[in-house]
């Protein structure tokens, strides 16, 4: 494993970091818990202290709800014309660019991954996101309507529908993608003209503070944002109960997701969910089986596996099972384990030690319910939360390493042998976030497409996502779309006006 002794941090990181005792954004002031409780934050890589963040109390969410609420009221925000949004946002994004090397460094020592991966793909898709949805706050759209209303022959009327913003948006985020997951939220919430109570995850929340910084920066008024850090029951749970929030937006486990469900119906309170998977990468006969080994090893590996849509379910045909299988074990060996802040690593740590342990403990369930062990296997060193590439082969499918989510560098292969099966073996799974098909056989994969029961479907590729692009899960995967003109709809009430005339 590799050390960071000489690597230098940018000016900007190492002040953030120096205050140690970080604070949290309500009603733009920073502040400390309500009752000054803390919550310790980690480095994965190395165990050590990163510093503090405030561990807040019912009563701080319910302060944030209420400078969310009065932030939406408000003239300067609740008046905002439209380009004037976009301008905040455009303005946010450019911050988010001229900040990426310190929001990376941020996040990868605060989440464990790779500083490369943070800053050209999360920051950049950050950047990406809110300059797509800035553009989307000048053309929300009603209709006009011709109407026929039987009983009323002798009138005329005008009908219309306006589409406006929900209201106060309660998000709360995982920690895979701190600041990614965070934007998600943000993004459609700010172009629509909504505001937001931010709830980063517990393992992971520095660098929603540090974008709180530059929402400030950026010019949105006082309370359109609030970052408010502290865990799921104390935290998370009081905000996903409050009346005062319109719209709750979720990413995490379908049994929080569940939770949130519930909690939302309480008060009829608008909700997105973008839950767990489990999906398949599945390679038709015709592929080339290196290419279909390196794009597996892509899907999978990718963030440690902890990817919503990671690529954890390998099907290949039995022509080319042992093949593929055994070049993905090299590829999976060969991955350089390391420190996030190492320009040279490709496979950082896990978030937690309570992840890592969780990811053990799936492969040695692996291993007792028949799967054959032929890379990895087990934790790597003794500090930091690392967890070797892991490939498991010849497993049940009812195996329960193929029908959970592990959320980490696990994957399980299995061979089949027509396309009716393994699209029987695809969607046999609770989930259904993604999947991939790896074939320039084109009459079959577009035979394939339509039988994935799945949010989005990729061909040879894998985990790639475009602002424009919807996302979201079937089934237990979660419920509504992020990204895409469908993102903005699930920030918006539709209201239908009919004058007589
Ligand atoms: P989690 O679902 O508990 O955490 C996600 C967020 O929800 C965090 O901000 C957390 O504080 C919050 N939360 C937790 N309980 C809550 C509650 N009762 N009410 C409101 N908010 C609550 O995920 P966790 O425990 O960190 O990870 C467990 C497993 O979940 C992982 O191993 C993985 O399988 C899955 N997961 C899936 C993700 C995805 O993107 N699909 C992301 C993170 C976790
Ligand atoms: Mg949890």
């Amino acid at each position: 494993m590799n050390n960071t002794n000489n690597i230098q941090l940018t000016k900007r990181s190492i002040e953030f970091l120096a205050r140690k005792n970080h604070a949290m954004l309500i009603g733009g002031k920073w502040c400390a818990s309500s009752n000054g409780a803390t919550l310790a934050v980690h480095n994965p890589a190395d165990e050590s202290l990163l510093g503090s963040v405030p561990a807040a109390t019912e009563a701080d969410v319910d302060t944030a709800v209420g400078a969310a609420r009065q932030a939406f009221e408000s003239v300067a925000w609740g008046r905002m014309r439209p380009d004037q949004r976009q301008r905040l946002l455009l303005r946010l994004a450019d911050l988010v660019e001229e900040h990426a090397k310190t929001l990376a460094e941020i996040e990868s020592l605060d989440n464990g991954k790779s500083v490369v991966i943070a800053e050209h793909v999360d920051v950049a898709l950050v950047a990406s996101y809110f300059r797509y949805m800035a553009g989307w706050a000048t053309k929300i759209e009603g209709s006009t309507l011709d109407v026929s209303i039987p009983f009323a022959p002798q009138n005329q009327f005008v009908g219309y529908t306006r589409k406006e913003p929900i209201g106060v948006v309660g998000a709360i985020v995982a920690w895979n993608f701190p600041l990614l997951l965070a934007a998600w939220k943000l993004g459609p919430a700010l172009a629509t003209g909504c505001t937001v109570v931010l709830k980063p995850a517990e393992q992971t929340p520095l660098s929603a503070l540090y974008l709180g910084q530059l929402i400030q920066e950026a010019g949105f008024p006082d309370g359109v944002v609030n970052v408010v850090t502290g865990d799921g029951p104390s935290v998370g749970a009081p905000l996903t109960r409050h009346p005062g929030v319109n719209k709750l937006t979720f990413t995490g486990s379908t049994d929080v997701g569940k939770l949130i469900g519930k909690a939302a119906m309480d008060n009829m309170t608008r909700i997105t969910l973008e839950l767990g998977g489990k999906s398949p990468v599945i390679v038709l006969e015709d592929c080339d089986p290196a290419v279909a080994a390196a794009g597996a090893a892509q899907a999978i590996y990718f963030n440690q596996g902890q990817v919503c849509c990671a690529g954890s379910r390998l099907y290949v045909h039995k022509k080319n099972y042992e093949r593929v299988v055994a070049d993905l074990a090299a590829h999976a060996n060969a991955l350089k384990i390391g420190h996030g802040l190492d320009p040279a690593t490709q496979l950082g740590p896990l978030v937690s030690r309570e992840q890592m342990d969780r990811v053990c403990s799936y492969i040695d369930i692996g291993r007792q319910q028949g799967a054959e062990v032929v890379a990895g296997g087990a934790r790597a060193g003794s500090l930091g939360y690392f967890v070797q590439p892991t490939v498991l082969a010849k497993v049940d499918q009812k195996a329960r390493v193929v029908q959970e989510e592990i959320f980490g560098p696990v994957v399980v292969a299995m061979p089949y042998d027509d396309l009716d099966e393994v699209a029987a073996l695809a969607n046999d799974s609770p989930f259904g976030l993604g999947a991939s098909i790896w074939s320039n056989d084109l009459a079959r994969v577009h035979r394939l497409i339509p039988k994935i029961k799945s949010g989005t479907v990729w061909v040879n590729c894998h985990n790639m996502l475009d602002p424009a692009l919807p996302f979201g899960g079937y089934k237990q995967s979660g419920f509504g779309k992020e990204m895409g003109r469908a993102a903005l709809d699930a920030y918006l009430e539709q209201k239908s006006v009919l004058m007589m005339v």
